[in-house]
């Protein structure tokens, strides 16, 4: 657990909190007092048991009227110390939930592929929750308890030594008793959650991917598979009650038995005048103080190490510095940006999968405003290539230049939110408007320039079609949309920010003929004035380019126009024939 880390969380917080613990403290040692009080009130009320009225009235003033106070008083207190913990939690788990999105953020691409992102967002509430609640009840319960159980020890004490001696034997059999039928007792309620869990896993992908379930009819038996799930989690939840219940049944049996025990002895100790019926209404109030205290911390230590490993999970991720940050670095003035990129031997393994080589001793040149295409076998890399251009990889050898600097040298926000606009091959969109989708190309762009991109990328026509416009909702990822629409708007997205450097992958697949020759038109116009990497399966959409490079095995086989490739009678003429 990183304490370091923690503190820096904490230490805004700490007036408040320091508040709290005394406040908590009070509280807990007027719980102490309390007792005392409630005895001599014992007394007064049992002297004059037969005595007048008026007296007893007079007599009794007093001591009621203290009691009350440190009652009113108790009160306040655990007023503002609980007040003053939920105000520290939430602040704390709150800077920790901001500073855990910010982190997971920046973490590199590499990062996401091996982490499922489920698991990300229960970091990010789940144990943040975990941890915030166990944090609170460590302070609020864990001082009290903590407290009063010294405190009502010492009050025991007082008022009957031997008494307590008896308490002293009793008391630690029954509450390590009560612990480790508590610990069973947990174990079962995290098999319970965990299959809760499970059950939530197979609901969340039936209803994520119901098109998929729908299309295979698997209803019934994506709803057998819930069944089953769900029967399971009942069965353990089942248990885990009738344990509660054995539990609850058993502690009660205890305590009265405990209260039962102390009359006893405490009547034959009065028969012998060493206590008094206040004394023994004390004792009996203390003593179970005391058996609260310590059901209470037993509970607080199962607590705390589940709190402790969620926060750790949480700070681990916190700690993590990504191999790329995402500022930082040199930019090149607008005015001098040519967009002259260069692969200079590239060799690349996916982080995920080391041993297999995707790009080997790759070279390859997009000189300024011109279009280069690659073509090649599907898995042969060609996606990949963009990707390392992006900087959401980093090359394994060699090196990638822009106007001559080592991209590693450019600032990587600047290099992929100003140079480069990209458009993937599965373009995703995000669950809101249109207009708002287009501008997170370019967050400050006007409507005007919205408009224009969506003209540019031909999309402007079938956007305004719609009843809605520009605000219509794309649905969850987009799939409101057409792949083609989709794929457009990817497009004005990828133009708002005038890209100096344009990837385009497989822009034009998912498009019918006449749509298709919408959307080369678009990218045409865009092509102009930029360097443009073009990924494409349809040797028909590259002809017109500049340089066509084929990619096999990792690496540029062949390089050269369309005519030249075709007259060479390599690989590209083959591709061509078979098409
Ligand atoms: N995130 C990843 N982690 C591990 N391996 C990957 C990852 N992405 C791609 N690969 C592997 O890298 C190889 C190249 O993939 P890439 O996506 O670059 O191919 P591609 O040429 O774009 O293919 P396609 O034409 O089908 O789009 C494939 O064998 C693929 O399995
Ligand atoms: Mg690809």
């Amino acid at each position: 657990f990183d304490w370091p880390l923690f503190w820096t969380f904490l230490r805004p917080q700490l007036l408040a909190l320091s508040a709290a613990v005394v406040l908590a403290l009070g509280a807990a040692l007027l719980n102490v007092r309390i007792p005392v009080l409630l005895g001599q009130l014992v007394n007064v009320v049992a002297r004059c048991a037969r005595g007048h009225v008026p007296t007893y009235l007079r007599e009794v003033r007093r001591p009621a009227l203290r009691l009350l106070a440190v009652y009113c008083l108790q009160g306040l207190l655990t007023f503002g110390y609980i007040a003053l913990l939920a105000r520290v939690g939430e602040q704390v788990a709150g800077n920790m939930r901001k500073a855990l999105f910010s982190a997971l953020l920046r973490q590199e691409v590499a990062f996401f592929d091996a982490t499922r992102t489920g698991q990300l967002v229960t970091r990010l509430t789940a144990d943040i929750q975990e941890f915030k609640s166990s944090f609170k009840l460590a302070i609020s319960q864990g001082l009290r308890s903590g407290t009063q159980t010294a405190g009502c020890f010492v009050s025991l004490y007082l008022l009957s030594p031997k008494l307590t001696g008896l308490l002293l034997v009793a008391l630690p059999v029954l509450v390590s008793a009560g612990a480790f039928i508590g610990a069973f007792l947990r174990s079962l309620s995290r098999q319970a959650q965990e299959q809760v869990a499970k059950a939530t896993v197979v609901a969340d992908e039936a209803l994520g991917n119901v098109r998929t379930v729908r299309a295979f009819a698997m209803e019934e038996q994506q709803a057998r598979l819930f069944r089953a799930e769900v029967d399971r989690a009942g069965h353990l939840s089942e248990q885990l009650g009738l344990g509660i219940a054995a539990f609850q049944g058993l502690s009660n049996l205890a305590l009265n038995g405990i209260v039962l025990g102390t009359i006893f002895v405490g009547g034959s100790l009065m028969a012998g005048d060493e206590l008094t019926p206040g004394d023994l209404m004390s004792f009996l109030v203390a003593s179970q103080t005391v058996q609260r205290s310590l059901a209470n911390i037993s509970i607080l230590m199962g607590q705390v190490v589940r709190g402790l490993s969620a926060g750790a999970r949480v700070f681990e991720l916190l700690r993590l510095e990504p191999l790329v940050p995402l500022q930082g670095g040199i930019s090149i003035p607008a005015h001098s940006l040519r967009g002259r990129i260069c692969f200079n031997h590239v060799s690349f393994s996916y982080p995920t999968r080391p041993g297999y080589r995707v790009l080997e001793d790759f070279s390859l040149t997009l000189p300024p405003c011109q279009t280069v295409a690659i073509v090649g076998p599907s898995g042969g890399g060609k996606s990949t290539v963009a990707a390392l251009l992006e900087r959401f990889y980093e090359p394994t050898a060699g090196t990638i230049t822009l106007d001559g600097h080592n991209i590693t040298s450019l600032d990587p926000s600047w290099l992929r939110g100003q140079v480069i606009g990209f458009i993937s091959q599965e373009p995703v969109l995000f669950g809101t408007t249109i207009m708002e989708n287009i501008r997170f190309g370019k967050p400050g762009a006007s409507d005007a320039e919205v408009y224009e991109a969506a003209r540019l990328a031909n999309a402007d026509g079938f956007i305004r079609s719609f009843p809605e416009g520009y605000d219509t909702i794309v649905g969850e990822r987009g799939t409101a949309l057409s792949g083609g629409q989709k794929q457009r708007i990817a497009i004005a997205r990828a133009l708002l920010k005038d890209p100096a450097v344009l990837i385009l992958d497989e822009a034009t697949s998912a498009l019918d003929a006449q749509a298709e020759r919408a959307v080369q038109e678009a990218l045409d116009r865009a092509a102009t004035g930029r360097t443009v990497l073009l990924i494409a399966h349809r040797l028909s959409t590259i002809q017109g380019a500049h340089l066509i490079a084929v990619l096999a095995q990792g690496r540029v086989a062949e390089a050269g126009t369309h005519e030249q490739l075709v007259r060479r009678g390599g690989l590209y003429a083959e591709l061509i024939r078979r098409q």
